[in-house]
This record gives structure tokens, sequence and C-alpha cells, in this order.
């Protein structure tokens, strides 16, 4: 597996690898990897002649410097785990290679340029995190120039970041086949994510109160209850928990991403919910 920093380097080996045909999968990735980052590079390998996974703590799409400053950094042992699943390319750039050079006030230049995705972004995270999908939009479009694959595939467990990323591709017209992949769970039901290993002892234990809060809105959802009396309940449920403070749990249209009032409105219903546990914010959804 062949390890790049820079994006000359990468742009040479993919060239040639294009010159004789092969075609390249995308998995882009903030590192700390678990097995659903593995599950996207293996649908990559299902599909592609050559797999490539960037990993990369985008600074610009973190809106608080503590969570940015917590983002776990295990490079030596992603790469541990992406060569035994077949990885054949990481691309592993610094902020100052992905952004231009650094000022004496700043680690590497701001870019400019600023995405706004309307009414995808307006809902859930991009409410709570004002600028994440800003920083997620202009570090993918990058990405995505700088790989130039024919296939990337994105983990469903971010829900907006796939339908901000779908948008985006359309409106700047970018070639690329976009796959959403299921979120991958822990026996317990916990969706697998890089900030579960920030979780103590005691607090892993309750993390999957998250996905029985969303499974119980299903139930009661498909049992024929309101969307907004399942609300009211389910914001009930999470107050009777103290060690979690609920952000937001919204019962939305799975492509609008905007609050539906009856079932029948949605095509697809996504249930989407963040909450913080001790020091570590987690999202979830369930779409059906
Ligand atoms: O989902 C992530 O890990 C990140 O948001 C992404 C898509 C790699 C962009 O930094």
């Amino acid at each position: 597996m062949h390890i790049f920093h820079s994006i000359a380097d990468l742009r040479s080996y993919l060239r040639l690898q294009r010159q004789q045909g092969k075609t390249v999968g995308f998995v882009p990735t903030m590192g700390a990897l678990h097995e659903g980052h593995l599950s996207l590079i293996e649908a990559s390998k299902a599909q592609n002649d050559l797999s490539v996974c960037s990993i990369f703590v985008n600074p610009i799409q973190f809106n608080n410097p503590d969570d940015l400053a917590r983002y776990p950094r295990t490079l030596d042992s992603d790469c541990a785990m992406l060569a035994p699943a077949g990885c054949d390319a990481v691309f592993a750039p610094s902020a100052e290679e992905m952004y231009g050079k650094a000022t004496a006030s700043d680690a590497y230049a701001k870019p400019i340029l600023k995405f706004d995705f309307g009414t995808l972004e307006h809902v859930m995270e991009g409410q709570f995190r004002p600028g994440h999908f800003n920083g997620v939009g202009i570090v993918v479009s990058k990405l995505f120039n700088i790989v130039q694959p024919d296939r990337t595939y994105f983990g469903q467990k971010d829900l907006q970041q796939v339908a901000v990323v779908r948008q985006m591709m359309i409106d700047l017209g970018f070639q690329i086949e976009l796959h959403p992949c299921p979120t991958l769970r822990e026996p317990d039901g916990l969706a697998m994510s890089s900030r579960n290993r920030n979780l103590t002892v005691e607090e892993r234990a309750i993390a999957p109160h998250i996905f029985k809060g969303l499974s119980l809105a299903k139930s009661l959802l498909l049992s024929g209850r309101p969307p907004a009396e399942v609300k009211r309940e389910i914001t009930a449920h999470f107050e009777q928990q103290p060690a979690f403070r609920l952000e937001y749990f919204e019962i939305v249209d799975a492509h609008s991403l905007q609050t539906i009032e009856a079932m029948a409105d949605a095509g697809q219903t996504a249930l989407c919910i963040a909450a913080h546990l001790g020091k570590v914010r987690l999202i979830d959804n369930v779409v059906f």
C-alpha cells in the first residue's frame, strides 16, 4: 500500500494508474478508522480496480476548537488496518498541503470561498455546527479534484453530509458516482464512530441508549403515532437520562431533511439524533 503526503505525488501515481485503464474508488475519512470505514473500502474494492483512502482531520469543518484538538489522530494504526483491507493508496496531507502556505497567524491559508447549502444546512448539524458544511464542501470538492475518482463511498451515519455532498456534486457537475453505505453497529446497537473511543467505560456502557431511542421512535411511528407526538416522547425520554444532553431529535424526509408532519409526507423517513455524553458528541440516524 502506498502512502502519500503530497498532492503532486498522489496525482502522478494516479495518472499512471489511469493510463493503464484502471478505475478509481475513493473513501474520504478523517482517520481513527473502525470497521465502518473498512466496509467502505470493501465496497470500493468490489467496484473499482484501485481504492484510495484519504486521512485528513479537516480543521475548517470544526466549529469547536476543543473538538478539533480531541479528535483522534492515529495514522500508523489506520494504515495498519487499511493495508490488509486491500486499500491501494492512502493520502494523508498536512493542513498546509491542502490549503496552502501558513501565515504568521495561521497554521495554513484559510480558504475564502464559502458554500451555502440553503435548507439542507439550516437544520440539525448545520444549525448546531455553523460553518461545518462549508468546511466539508470545500475539503470534499478539493479531494475530488485531487483524486478524480470514478466512484466515492460515504457512510450513511452522516446522513446530512451525504445530502450536502450529493447536492454539491450535482451543482458543480462532478462526474463521480456517489455510493452511500449503511451504518455499521456494535452488537449493542451503538453506531460505529471514531468518537466512540473518547467515551469513558461508564459512558460507553450507556451510549446504546441513543440507538434504543431511535428504535423506540421508529416503532411508535410505525404503530401510527403522529411525528410531533413521537418527537415529544423521545425528547422526554432523554430528559430522564441525566448523562445525556440531547441536542436534537428530528423526524425528517430523508432527502430534503425537512421536518414532516405525517409519515405520508416523506418518501423515506429519517430519524436523526445528536446528543452529548460527557465530552463526546454522538450522532445517529435510522432511515425507513
Ligand atoms: O465524514 C468525514 O469523515 C468527513 O466529514 C469527511 C467527509 C472526510 C470530510 O472531511
